[in-house]
């Protein structure tokens, strides 16, 4: 199968997805450029490894300033100007905290991300928010900053431990519920084929998912009212990651956990037509999503929803859906939330 290619306009700037095999990477041999690495990719697309490079250690504490300042230095110490390129290769971590010092270095660098998990070819690497955490605070410094060039190559998909392929997919069911109803029902009748990898199916998740997220950028790229729907579920994921101490719980994990309390809390509000709330929930049920929690305090989720970044004048706002597709902002009373999350404890 040749490249397939979707073009987007983010704000001033112009960012292509392209998706295709290892042999796209051939264009940059020979090229002023530094890629970014973690431990976990490093070993994968020949054709980068003659490049300068950086090594990071994987996981969530890499995301900080510290790493943003190595990449910096390294890319002083290999004389980049202007012109040069920064190639990131891995998940949301490694693209994110490389993007943000693409963005500060000389103004702002030439970008290019290489997604390796579905999380990040579905989300992270696309629309331009770059960040590491800071404080106790996820992504709190960042900067808007889209890659010119996101190239997916699925074969990269290959050595991702299923848990976190199913990560990814959590998303691809969001993608679906926002904005594509085709992508809802091939999610639903061909569960078996989604969890096998077909290269086929996966491929086409991915464009579909991809061009909910490029729509809805590309109409907000800001997030000045419209791009926050892409946080369905996540005002109770972060609350989940907080309260948990980000142990037992993949970030798609607490996102699909998320949005069935986001459709239950909609259901309780007179808002999402009840149909719609059980059938997305069951989707989630049948990849195996765990819909309801055991042992976390509600309180303590409450506190941390509260706590939430995102909140506005300390009003928390929820990503509600009425049916597929139809996708609103609304304060919610603490205590209907409290009443749904204490109502689905197992
Ligand atoms: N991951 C949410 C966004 O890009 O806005």
């Amino acid at each position: 199968m040749g490249t397939r290619l979707l073009q987007y306009r983010f704000g001033g700037y112009s960012s292509c997805v392209e998706l295709g095999s290892e042999a796209l990477l051939e264009r940059f041999r020979g090229e002023r450029a530094v890629v970014v690495w973690d431990e976990n990719t490093s070993s994968l697309l020949e054709p980068l490894h003659e490049l300068p490079s950086v090594i990071l250690p994987p996981g969530e504490r890499t995301k900080s300033l510290d790493t943003v300042t190595q990449l910096l230095e390294r890319f002083l110490e290999e004389g980049l100007e202007r012109d040069a390129t920064v190639i990131a290769v891995g998940g949301g971590v490694v693209c994110d905290a490389a993007a943000l010092a693409a963005s500060l270095y000389m103004r702002g660098v030439r970008l290019v991300l290489i997604p390796t998990t579905l999380l990040a070819m579905v989300d992270a690497a696309l629309g331009g928010k770059t960040g590491v955490n800071f404080s106790a605070y996820k992504n709190l410094v960042g900067t808007f900053y889209p890659a010119e060039q996101i190239i997916v190559v699925p074969e990269t998909l290959e050595t991702l431990p299923q848990r976190e392929y199913l990560s990814g997919l959590a998303e691809v069911i969001k993608s679906a519920m926002l904005g594509d109803p085709e992508l809802f029902r091939i999610l639903t009748k061909k569960v078996d084929e989604v969890l096998a990898r077909e290269r086929e199916v996966v491929e086409d998740l991915i464009l579909r998912s991809v061009a909910v997220k490029g729509h809805i950028v590309e109409q907000d790229f800001t997030e000045r009212g419209g791009r926050e729907w892409l946080n369905l579920g996540h005002t109770f994921a972060h609350a989940l990651e907080s309260v948990t101490g980000f142990e037992g719980w993949t970030h798609g994990e607490a996102v699909a956990w998320g949005i069935v309390q986001a459709l239950r809390c909609g259901e309780a509000a007179g808002i999402t037509d009840p149909d719609y709330a059980a059938t997305a929930s069951e989707l989630f049920r049948q990849y195996g999503f765990r819909c309801e929690i055991d042992t976390i305090a509600v309180d303590a989720l409450i506190d941390a929803m509260q706590r939430d970044k995102k909140n506005r004048g300390g009003r928390v706002r929820y990503v509600l859906q009425r049916r597929p597709g139809e996708t609103e902002l609304r304060e919610l009373s603490s205590e209907l939330v409290r009443g749904v999350l204490s109502r689905n404890l197992s």
